[in-house]
């Protein structure tokens, strides 16, 4: 058995950064995305079913009004995992994320859990935001008298937590959320530029959506609508009604749900080989496309719950029902319709992210070389992402939604403690390395980013945990059967 704990020397990712790629058999990425392309990448991954969809759930159930705080909480768990994320991408500029920084610090065995772990992050999440995607566009081709038949709409199966059953719905298959799906890892197979391209537009559709509603909605906002059957007196942070339901634990629960919104600016750093200057680039990009969002986030939280009382958030269009309020209905179909692009753009970000992680781990001899191959003239790595391309549309066409995000949720909060508790190791095992980018005040920024995110997973539910732990055992059983007895970095030790 080789060492697992041997952990990549910095100089071997230099020269894998310098080079495309250690030992030149596969051919390198091509270097096509300027900072902008980044911002607009970090964006086209983060907005979507999270703040259209899961912050009137949020607010509904957890926070009212205070939904806005619940939003700053959880972009400060991400700012500082972010940071860390940022210094990481500047110093090991190669495609594979989180994964590749814990190779490089904390080793083989520990990159591998974390490889295994960012499975439930971006396959998991293209699969959970494919439902969301297939509901609005129900919903909006309903608004133009098509009707699709629910059983071809709609997950076969339904999970009760409370009673820790599944059921059957009566459905047959989600068709619509398979068929976006297929279509997207068609266009990440032909070309990474391409894709970047058609991600610029439907960023700047999804911006300009937030913007119509912020602009059309804010000036009917009004502290009277915060009064509701459970806010009689209208506070901002309703009284406190039990374990999570509003009051200040409510906000801590609604920020462990709307985690889920800012999920994605990681995603960025998973193009690093593909970026123009990654040292410069790549701290743009990831912070950059949080800052946006935060602002974005904190506005139509507070606008949404503004102009309609929260109690009548909880459905699975709460900004279609905000538009309604402010008197421009009109706007309904474009708003639901600019929602649907931007749902698009974050499933594709994430096929985007999981082939070139899959790609990575091959490289280093932990999967089968088949996914790190290079299309010849699409110089994509076409082989795995077609495999998980395929994965996700079968997942997809099957699995409801709750369950799947809250999983996306856990294994992401999960990552970014590694990632933070990596970015402090490596400054002590290795001061000297040169790091483009600098997180301030490291001593306090890691440790908070790890604490953070501990924090908010122990919002979530433990069924929730348990499928964490049971889908890292089955990782662990594939590493030692495969990835610890073909490690390349092992054998070269
Ligand atoms: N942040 C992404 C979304 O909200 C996952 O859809």
């Amino acid at each position: 058995m080789a060492n697992i704990w041997v952990r990549k020397s910095t100089d071997a990712l230099a020269a894998e950064a310098a080079h495309g790629e250690a030992g030149g058999e596969v051919r390198p990425l091509r270097r096509t995305l300027s900072a902008l392309h980044l911002v607009a990448l970090g964006i086209g991954g983060i907005v979507g079913a999270g703040i259209f969809v899961l912050t009137g759930h949020a607010a509904a159930a957890n926070a009212g009004p205070a939904v806005t705080l619940s939003f700053l909480f959880g972009a400060v768990a991400c700012a500082f995992a972010g940071l860390c994320y940022a210094e990481m991408a500047s110093t090991v500029p190669i495609s594979g994320s989180a994964y590749t920084y814990a190779y490089a610090t904390l080793g083989e065995l520990v990159a591998w859990i974390i490889g295994w772990d960012l499975i439930l992050e971006y396959a998991v999440g293209a699969i959970a935001v494919a439902i969301g995607w297939s509901g609005y566009v129900v919903s909006f081709v309903r608004d133009l008298g098509i009707s699709i038949p629910p059983e071809f709409a709609s997950s076969p199966l339904a999970y009760d937590s409370t009673s820790h059953s599944w059921s059957s719905t009566g459905a047959i298959i989600n068709l619509p959320a398979i068929a976006i799906v297929a279509v997207i890892a068609w266009l990440l197979v032909i070309g990474i530029r391409e894709s970047a391209r058609f991600n610029n537009i439907i960023v700047a559709v999804k911006l300009v959506v937030i913007f119509l509603f912020i602009l059309f909605a804010a000036p009917h906002v009004s502290s009277a609508n915060w009064v509701t059957h459970a806010n009689p007196q209208g506070h901002f942070i309703p009284p406190n009604a039990g374990e999570g339901v509003y009051g200040w634990s409510g906000v801590i629960r609604g920020a462990a749900v709307v985690f889920f919104a800012y999920i994605g600016f990681d995603a960025v750093s998973t193009a690093a080989q593909e970026a123009k200057v990654p040292s410069r680039d790549m701290p743009i990009g990831i912070l950059g496309s949080l800052v946006i969002c935060t602002v974005l986030y904190v506005a139509v939280g507070f606008v949404l719950t503004g102009i309609v009382p929260f109690d009548r958030l909880n459905v699975p269009d709460p900004i279609a029902i905000g538009i309604d309020a402010a008197g421009v209905g009109w706007l309904s179909p474009l708003i639901k319709l600019g929602i649907v692009f931007g749902l698009t753009s974050v499933i594709l970000v994430m096929l985007l992210a999981q082939p070139r992680i899959f790609r990575a781990m091959a490289h280093d001899g932990l999967l089968p070389p088949v996914a790190a191959k290079i299309h010849p003239r699409f110089r994509t790595p076409y082989v795995s992402t077609i495999v998980s391309g395929a994965a996700v549309a079968v997942l997809a066409g099957l699995l409801p939604i709750g369950l799947v995000g809250e999983l996306v949720s856990i294994g992401t909060l999960f990552a970014f403690t590694v990632v933070s508790i990596g970015t402090l190791v490596l400054r002590i095992v290795n001061p000297g390395l040169h790091r483009p980018f600098r997180a301030p005040a490291i001593w306090f920024v890691a440790p908070m980013g790890a604490l953070t995110s501990v924090f908010l997973m122990f919002g979530l539910p433990i069924d929730t945990w348990v499928r964490l732990a049971v889908w890292l055992l089955i990782g662990l059983a594939i590493y030692f059967c495969y990835g610890a007895r073909h490690s390349r970095v092992a054998l070269a030790a």
